[in-house]
């Protein structure tokens, strides 16, 4: 098969994964909804098909591993996640997964032997929707897993612990999945851009130079319910006109520090809505990212002020919950040298880009080396069903992963 057919088995089975949706007019696969469990199902059944010794963990993440047959190799794991936003594209998280099956599957034709391992993972929790906190996945295996979450609930009251146990996990053997630091060789993620500057620029794939740290917290407004018929405008304590001042007040702060900050208000949940109604208690989402670590933490402070100034104006209480810190992260640079060399070696120019988008690899980079190929999206589009991806791109990538995963054997071979 040359590089298009592959690109194009590759697009096929994004599509079949897609099908695969909590909603049947859109992708839709949440963490441990019955559609993300039949995604992990179909997932598994492919890696069982290419070989690999394959399972699906406490957290939900399914794993394939390709042992080498030298004795105390090291892994290398190739991953992306397979669990989406509501309304999501299809290639945020599968292109990285299934390509990553390709490129074993044909590794494993060559029948060349690698001086390491290869895990092969579709994380089952990236994009944190279902509990606001991200990275459930990736923190299992990297033995970071933070079991205070366990009691964390969704939007329905259903605990973490309990979505685990329904997923049939056991939370207890949650730290036995965690690679072992020292088993660790590195770690490679091939994913959507997410922006528009490689469809702008048409170059097809780039080097992740870092990762923004991001921050999530999410944000209660208390004020008074009432009737909306009979309490005098001034006498209201309408947490949702406290929640909407907030909101524009963190739109404010993100233009003001547009170079190297962005705030987002991503959701906001009005407490027993109706129009007859004046809103009681109104909870918000705020994420927050930037590579700078400075910044972003004086970012929470200053909307944490701002919260509190809106909330003294119009006497009402706020909670301000601290839901994750994710440090800004670089990727290796010997690895992501072997990476610039992959896409010279495949006739493409190289290009460094920053990801403004949080990636597992974000987690993995506290206890390995990690690298990142980022591939070109349609106009940049992202969490939106218009995400696309040319099929062109992706053979470009599947060139390029194959050069660097022969040019990481090569200098593992010589150490
Ligand atoms: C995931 O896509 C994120 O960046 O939040
Ligand atoms: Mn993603
Ligand atoms: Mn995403």
């Amino acid at each position: 098969m040359d590089h298009a057919q592959r690109a194009n088995a590759v697009m096929s089975r994004i599509h079949e994964l897609a099908c695969i949706s909590e909603d049947p007019h859109c992708v839709t696969r949440t963490f441990g909804s019955s559609a993300f469990i039949s995604g992990c199902s179909k997932v598994l059944k492919w890696m069982q098909e290419a070989g690999l010794q394959a399972r699906i963990d406490n957290i939900g993440n399914v794993r394939g591993r390709w042992p080498s047959t030298q004795p105390n190799a090291r892994t290398l794991v190739i991953a992306s996640h397979i669990d989406t936003v509501k309304n999501a594209g299809k290639f945020d998280g599968p292109l990285g997964v299934i390509m990553g099956l390709d490129l074993i599957t044909h590794l494993q034709q060559e029948r060349i032997n690698l001086p390491f391992n290869i895990e092969l993972i579709a994380f089952s929790d990236e994009e944190g929707v279902r509990f606001h906190t991200t990275y459930l996945g990736s923190t299992a295996i990297t033995g970071k897993f933070n079991s205070a979450l366990l009691d964390k609930t969704d939007s329905a009251g259903i605990t973490l612990r309990n979505a685990i146990k329904t997923m049939g996990g056991d939370v207890d053997q949650l730290a036995a999945d965690a690679i072992p630091e020292d088993e660790w060789l590195g770690y490679y993620e091939i994913h959507i851009e997410q922006g528009p500057v490689l469809y702008e620029q048409h170059i097809p794939v780039a080097v992740v130079q870092g990762i923004a740290g991001q921050h999530r917290i999410r944000v209660r407004f208390h004020g008074m319910g009432g009737h909306a018929g009979t309490v005098p405008m001034e006498m209201r304590k309408d947490a949702l006109c406290a929640a909407a001042e907030f909101i524009l007040a963190v739109e404010r702060f993100g233009l003001e520090h547009n170079n190297d900050l962005v705030a987002t208000v991503g959701t906001v949940d009005v407490k027993d809505a109706a129009s007859n109604v004046i809103p009681g208690e109104v909870t918000c989402t705020l994420d927050v990212r930037s590579t700078d670590q400075v910044l972003l933490k004086k970012a929470r402070r200053y909307l944490k002020d701002i919260a509190s100034q809106i909330c003294a104006e119009r006497q009402l209480t706020a909670d301000w919950d601290i839901i994750q810190k994710a440090k800004p992260v670089e990727c290796d640079t010997a690895l992501s040298h072997l990476l610039a060399q992959g896409i010279t070696a495949a006739g493409y120019n190289v290009k460094n880009l920053v990801s403004g988008a949080g990636h597992d690899a974000v987690m993995v980079g506290a206890v390995a080396p990690v690298c990142m190929l980022f591939v070109r999206c349609y106009k940049g589009i992202s969490h939106h069903p218009e995400e696309n991806v040319e099929v062109a791109d992706i053979a470009a990538a599947i060139q390029v992963s194959a050069h660097f995963i022969h040019r990481l054997a090569e200098v593992y071979k010589k150490r």
